[in-house]
């Protein structure tokens, strides 16, 4: 939670008048820099020797962001937060001491909903700070009621746009790099969501598995092209299997101890580096952000609640017993259910996508709960949005069949690696489809009542474009 020298809400211009009147009272509850200087964030040089990875905010509400970082000199910074059209105005100034192996997680509370904070963390004393991170933005969840557009980006394994993906070594220096990402860095958006394999962790995994080599390799991947898109807006992230291993290294109900000891450290590592809200890596991933009245954002996660047997669970009944309240209860105009396995019935031109245990047409127990939930609903409101299976497409969740469960969008994306099946996708099924990685970029408009997806190439062009109608 926050410290007590948090003085979030309280302006430069507060602070200079609360100074004249009240000094020792403030001097007594905050430790933040004094109010006399002019902050000028540009004129301070970016290091990317002390601050090598991207800045990182998330799991944002109408009062509250999260934000990770890592320091590579392990010593104490500054934060800064000030909204950004408003920047004499400084709403955080907290001084932040990194964990032993140099990462922070602080929560930034007493904010204005659906406004855009600029952050950056500053090396050296006011107010001749000798260093900074990049400048990261981030807008809060607009508060019920209102029902503003927005444009949501969405991410999914990782690559060079090839079939390998992009795995880490054990202590490799250089960052990976990829165009779609850096193409993107001229694009805006107000959120990007994760849907999983944000990086590809086999290697540390048989190479030990270590708590602290998981945060080593992170580096290759946060201190890479993630610096081109991260600083840009929050990011709401769930996990796949590849933030610990590959899903045919390790199963989620092991209960062999040297699996079991590895597989904590990858989620520790998840937990320390991104920005949830919550610090303890038994906590759940899944969970749900609403942008107003617009739309509500469900985030799933089809890896570490998944059971064998007869009948299989992609999800735990907890978890699922919430996605169908989500759905049926939710008070926004549209819900977005991000999730990290494909809920579409994926047909090829000659039969089904195999490896669907995988997948939620692989597990009917659960699947078919939801379909009769949006069936006996009308449910026609919902977009699936989903990743793991490295191709881009939009379609239907069903071949054939008029029900709104058949009829149902899906986007699908890959942000690198790609699959040579997404060539055979069946094209009744499917009004777009690709190898090629791309970023999606979808804006909600209540008022128009559609959901406007734009698949942006490896250029930064569209590469397709489709309004979608959803629900009445
Ligand atoms: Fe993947």
């Amino acid at each position: 939670m926050s410290p007590p020298s948090d003085r979030s809400g309280l302006t430069r211009r507060d602070a200079l008048v609360l100074g004249a009147v009240a000094l020792p009272v403030l001097q007594l509850g905050c430790a933040g820099t004094p109010a006399e200087e002019d902050f000028d964030v540009d004129a301070i040089p970016e290091s990317r020797t002390i601050f090598p990875r991207t800045v990182l905010a998330g799991d944002m509400q109408t009062d509250r962001v999260v934000l990770t970082m890592f320091f590579a000199d392990g010593r104490p910074k500054t934060l800064r937060v000030w909204a950004e059209d408003a920047p004499e105005l400084l709403v955080v100034d907290r001084e932040v001491t990194p964990d032993a192996e140099g990462f922070v997680k602080e929560r930034v509370t007493g904010l204005q909903p659906d406004t855009v904070y600029a952050y950056a963390w500053l090396a050296g004393t006011a107010p001749d700070f000798s260093a900074r991170s990049l400048v990261g933005r981030v807008r809060t969840l607009p508060a019920p009621g209102s029902a503003v557009p927005v444009t949501v980006v969405f991410g999914a394994c990782v690559g060079q746009g090839t079939i390998v993906p992009d795995f880490v070594d054990p202590g490799q220096t250089e960052p990976f790099t990829w165009a779609l990402y850096d193409a993107a860095a001229a694009l805006d958006w107000d959120v990007f969501v994760h849907l999983g394999d944000q990086g590809y962790f086999d290697r540390i995994w048989h190479d030990g598995g270590a708590y602290e080599a998981y945060l080593e390799a992170w580096g290759a991947y946060h201190g890479g092209s993630y610096r081109s898109v991260f600083p840009k807006a929050g990011l709401l992230a769930t996990w796949d299997d590849h933030e610990v291993t590959d899903n045919s290294a390790v199963d989620p109900w092991t209960t062999e101890p040297s699996e079991l000891e590895r597989m904590a450290n990858g989620k520790r590592a998840w937990f320390t580096v991104v920005p949830i809200d919550a610090d303890d890596p038994t906590s759940a991933v899944w969970r749900s952000f609403r942008w107003g009245d617009t739309v509500e954002l469900v985030l799933l996660d089809c890896r570490y609640e998944k059971t064998e047997g007869e009948p299989p669970h992609l999800v735990s009944e907890a978890q699922l017993a919430w996605l169908l309240e989500r759905l049926t209860t939710s008070p926004c105009r549209f819900v977005c259910v991000c999730s990290p396995k494909p809920f579409a019935t994926v047909m090829l031109q000659d039969g089904r996508y195999p490896g669907e245990k995988e997948r939620w047409s692989g597990n009917p127990a659960d699947r078919d709960r939801v379909v009769q939930a949006i069936d006996d609903g009308q449910l026609d409101h919902v977009l699936w949005v989903t990743g793991d299976i490295h191709m881009t497409y939009l379609g239907r969740l069903e071949e054939t069949g008029d029900r709104v469960s058949d009829r149902m969008w899906e986007v699908c994306t890959t942000s690198g690696n790609v699959s040579p099946f997404a060539d055979d996708l069946s094209t009744t099924q499917f009004a777009f489809g690709a190898a090629a990685p791309m970023l999606p970029r979808i804006t909600f408009d209540a008022q128009a009542g559609t959901a406007t997806v734009r698949f942006h190439d490896a250029t930064g062009a569209v590469a397709h474009e489709q309004v979608i109608p959803l629900g009445a």
